[in-house]
C-alpha cells in the first residue's frame, strides 16, 4: 500500500512569463528550457559543470501537419517542489523517496488554430524527466501523432551498451562501441531464436540505453510509465552523437492515435558520476503513477521451479502430438511419449517444490495447440482452457494444493493477442477455479492484429489490458515477449516480471550470452522493471540433447549471485530437479533467498565487469549478497558495515572453487561458514565468468554495542 509520509507542494514561481530560457534544477542536475528564434522548443542537461545533454529539440510532428513541431509561442511556466515518500507493494527498497523540481511550460501556435501543449520537466538528484501533455482544448481533438522530435544532443562520442532498435524484439547480445560506431545491419540473431526481427534503421538502437562518457559520467535514457502510445527508440547520428527519438510504428505507418487531453511517456535521463547510483535509481519508478488496484494484499512475489528447462534444452516438448494432421482412428491426437507437461512428470516437479519450500511450480505445455503454434500466423490456436489428454488439472490442482504449492498458468499467445482478449476472461475464471495465482505469458512470433508490433501503441494498450483484467481476477502477471518495461509495476502491482530481453534460456537453444551479459542487464533491460531471467542452472554443460557442445556461460556460483543481482520478485530455480538434487548443498541458497526486499546497496558495479549487490530480507535482519564477474577473474572486497552493529551474522559464503572457470570447470564450488559483524571484511574471489553468492542470518543473543 502506498502512504504519504511527507509531501512539500511549493509553487514559488507561478508567472506568465514570455521569455526564456527557463531552468529546474536539484543537487548537482540543472535542466534548462528555451524556444529558439523561429520558436522550436529546446531543453539541455547539466550535471554540475559538465554538460549531460547540449541543447536539443523537442516536438510532435501531427498527420495534420497542425503539431508542435516550431513557430511556437511560450505563454507561462510554472515550477513547484515535490518531496514525498512511498511504499511499493514489493521492491528493491522498503520506501522511496520522490523528491524533485517541476518545469511545466505552456507553448501555443501563434496563429490558428491555436494548439496548446505543455512539456512537464522533473529534474531529481540523479536526473531529468520530462513528457509532452496536450491539454483539452477547443482547437484540438483527435489527433495522430507521425513522429516525435525529442533529441538527446550528446557532447562525445561516449561508449554505449546497446542493442539494435527492433520494433519486436529486445532478445539480443549487447555491442559496447562508441556511439560513432553504432551499426545493428551486422545483427542475426543466434540459432533458434523464435522472434520475428524488424529493425530497418541500422543505426537505431533500443532503450534503456547505457552510456558512459570518458569525464566520468554515467548516463542512462530510456522511458517511464509507456501507455497509449509506442515504445521509443532511438536513431544515433554517428558524427554528431545526437540522438532522436524514433517510435514504433503502427500498422498503417503512423506512430499514435491520440485525444486531446494526452499524455505522452515521460523520456528519462539519469546520470550519476558512479555507475552504482544508476542501479540504484528510482527515478523510473517515481514518474510513474500510483497503484491502480484498490486491494493488493493478495499479490505475492515468488519463487518457483517448473517443467519447463526439460522443453529448452530438447529432453521433452510442449507439444503432445506430432501433428494436428495426423490422427488415429477414432480421430485423437497420436502421442508422441515426449510431452513434458504429463500428470506424472508435473507431480515430480510438486513434490520436489513442496521438499524444498518453493512456492510455484510452473507448467508450460499443458494445453492443445502446441503442434501448430509458431509460424502460421494463425489467429485461433490456443483457448487457455482446453488441456492435453494427459494432463489432469483437477488431479494435479488437488496435489498441489495438498503439498502447499502453487501451479502457475502458461498462456502462450503466440502472438494472437486478439485470440487472448477474446478469451481473457474465461481463462482467468479457469485459473480462479483450479488455484492458479499467476501467469505466464508469451508473445512468440508476429502479432496479430497483423501489422502491429510488439512494441507500439496497440501492444502497449494490451499489455495494460492484460494485467487490469488479470488483477480483477487478482492473478500476478509474467509477460515474456512483451514491450520492455517502463516502471508500470507500479500502476498494476500484479504485473510482476516481463522478459522482453535475452534471458537464461539462450544458452539452451542457441550459442547463449557470453559472461558480461548479466553485468549489462541491470544497467540496461532491469533499468524500467524486473526480469524473469530463469536463473539457477546447475547442470552448466552437456544438457542438450541436440548440441551437446552448449554450455551456460557462467559458473554455478555466478548462477546463485544472479538470484540478487537481477532483481526480480519472481524468481524461477530453473534447472531440472535432479541437476538440484546433486547439489543440494548449494541448492541451499535458492531456497534462502527472498524475492522481496526492504533495503538494498549496490556495492560495486561496472557496466560490463562486475557488479556487487547486497538486499535486507523484507521484515527480517538477513543479508543475501550477490556478485559477478564478466570473463575476468577478480577479487571483490566487501566490507560489511551494511550489518546491524554489533550483532553477530552467520555468513554462508558459495564462492568458486579454486579451479573453478566458467569454460573449462563451471561447476568447481565451495561453501565455507564464518562468523561476521558490522565491522568484518570479506575478499570473494571471482572465477572468470564467476561469482559469489552470501547468506548473513544473525547469530546468538545480540551484544550491546
Ligand atoms: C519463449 C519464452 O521466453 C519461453 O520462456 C517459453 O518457454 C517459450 N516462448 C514458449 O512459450
Ligand atoms: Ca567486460
Amino acid at each position: 500500500m502506498k502512504k504519504l509520509l511527507l509531501l512539500l507542494l511549493v509553487g514559488h514561481q507561478a508567472s506568465a512569463q514570455t521569455s526564456t530560457p527557463l531552468t529546474a534544477h536539484l543537487d548537482k542536475v540543472k535542466l534548462t528550457f528555451a524556444l529558439s528564434a523561429d520558436g522550436r522548443p529546446t531543453y539541455a542537461v547539466n550535471y554540475g559543470p559538465k554538460s549531460v545533454v547540449n541543447t536539443s529539440r523537442l516536438g510532435l510532428v501531427f498527420q495534420d501537419k497542425q503539431g508542435f513541431d516550431g513557430r511556437l509561442v511560450l505563454t507561462g511556466s510554472e515550477v513547484k517542489d515535490v518531496d514525498e515518500t512511498w511504499q511499493p507493494v514489493w521492491g528493491e527498497v522498503k520506501s522511496i523517496r520522490n523528491h524533485y523540481q517541476q518545469l511545466t511550460v505552456h507553448l501555443r501556435q501563434p496563429a490558428a488554430p491555436g494548439r496548446r501543449v505543455d512539456v512537464v520537466f522533473r529534474v531529481f538528484a540523479d536526473g531529468v524527466g520530462f513528457r509532452y501533455e496536450v491539454p483539452r482544448q477547443l482547437a484540438l481533438g483527435n489527433f495522430v501523432v507521425m513522429d516525435e522530435l525529442t533529441e538527446f544532443a550528446l557532447p562525445a562520442d561516449h561508449q554505449a551498451f546497446w542493442i539494435p532498435g527492433d520494433y519486436d524484439t529486445n532478445e539480443y547480445l549487447y555491442t559496447k562501441s562508441r556511439l560513432s560506431a553504432v551499426d545493428n545491419s551486422a545483427q542475426v540473431k543466434g540459432s533458434g531464436e523464435i522472434a520475428v526481427r524488424s529493425a530497418p534503421d541500422a543505426q537505431a538502437v533500443a532503450t534503456p540505453l547505457m552510456l558512459k562518457a570518458d569525464n566520468g559520467l554515467y548516463i542512462n535514457i530510456h522511458e517511464a510509465a509507456q501507455v497509449d502510445y509506442p515504445a521509443m527508440q532511438l536513431h544515433v547520428d554517428r558524427a554528431s552523437h545526437r540522438l532522436t527519438a524514433q517510435l514504433v510504428p503502427n500498422a498503417v505507418g503512423s506512430k499514435a492515435f491520440l485525444h486531446a487531453p494526452a499524455r505522452t511517456p515521460w523520456r528519462t535521463i539519469i546520470v550519476s558520476d558512479k555507475a552504482p547510483k544508476i542501479l540504484a535509481s528510482k527515478l523510473i519508478l517515481n514518474l510513474n503513477e500510483p497503484s491502480k488496484l484498490p486491494n493488493t494484499d493478495w499479490i505475492k512475489p515468488l519463487k518457483f521451479v517448473g517443467v519447463w528447462w526439460e522443453m529448452q534444452v530438447g529432453k521433452s516438448d510442449w507439444k503432445y502430438a506430432e501433428s494436428i494432421d495426423t490422427l488415429d482412428a477414432q480421430g485423437h491426437l497420436i502421442p508422441t511419449g515426449r510431452h513434458g507437461a504429463n500428470t506424472a512428470n508435473v507431480k515430480r516437479y510438486i513434490d520436489f517444490a513442496a521438499a524444498h519450500q518453493i512456492p510455484g511450480v510452473l507448467v508450460e505445455g499443458w494445453n492443445v495447440g502446441w503442434e501448430d503454434w509458431f509460424g502460421n500466423w494463425k489467429e485461433r490456436v490456443f483457448d487457455f482452457v482446453t488441456p492435453y489428454p494427459d494432463f489432469n488439472v483437477p488431479v494435479l490442482s488437488a496435489y498441489a494444493k495438498s503439498k502447499n504449492v502453487s501451479l502457475l498458468m502458461h498462456h502462450e499467445t503466440s502472438g494472437a493477442a486478439t485470440n487472448y482478449e477474446q478469451h481473457l476472461d474465461t481463462a482467468y475464471q479457469f485459473m480462479n477455479r483450479y488455484g492458479y495465482p499467476s501467469v505466464k505469458t508469451g508473445y512468440v512470433g508476429r502479432i496479430i492484429p497483423r501489422g502491429e508490433h510488439h512494441d507500439g501503441q496497440w501492444m502497449s494498450n494490451h499489455f495494460a489490458r492484460v494485467a487490469e483484467m488479470a488483477a480483477r481476477h487478482h492473478v500476478t502477471v509474467d509477460m515474456h515477449e512483451s514491450v520492455r518495461p517502463t516502471g508500470l509495476a507500479r500502476t498494476y502491482p500484479n504485473w510482476l516480471a516481463s522478459e522482453a530481453g535475452r534471458g537464461n534460456e539462450y544458452n539452451a537453444f542457441s550459442i547463449g550470452s557470453p559472461p558480461e551479459h548479466e553485468t549489462i542487464m541491470p544497467f540496461t533491460r532491469l533499468m524500467g522493471g524486473p526480469m524473469d531471467y530463469t536463473p539457477g542452472i546447475f547442470k552448466l554443460k552437456g544438457y542438450s540433447a541436440s548440441a551437446p557442445e552448449r554450455q551456460v556461460h557462467t559458473t554455478l556460483a555466478k548462477q546463485l549471485a544472479l538470484y540478487v543481482t537481477l532483481y526480480s520478485p519472481l524468481q524461477m530455480a530453473a534447472d531440472l530437479p535432479e541437476n538440484y538434487e546433486a547439489h543440494l548443498d548449494a541448492f541451499r541458497f535458492i531456497e534462502d533467498v527472498p524475492v522481496d526486499w526492504d533495503d538494498t546497496r549496490i556495492l560495486a558495479a561496472e557496466p560490463g565487469d562486475y557488479i556487487t549487490t547486497v538486499r535486507r530480507a523484507k521484515g527480517k535482519d538477513e543479508w543475501y549478497l550477490g556478485s559477478i564477474t564478466d570473463e575476468q577473474a577478480r577479487q571483490q572486497p566487501v566490507k560489511l558495515d551494511f550489518l546491524t552493529p554489533g550483532r553477530r551474522y552467520e555468513a554462508v559464503i558459495y564462492a568458486d572453487g579454486k579451479d573453478a572457470d566458467w569454460q573449462q570447470n563451471p561447476a568447481s564450488y565451495q561453501i565455507t561458514r564464518q562468523i561476521v559483524t558490522s565491522k568484518s571484511t570479506l575478499t570473494l574471489r571471482l572465477a572468470p565468468g564467476g561469482g559469489a553468492a552470501v547468506s548473513f542470518k544473525p547469530v546468538g543473543a545480540q551484544k550491546p554495542s
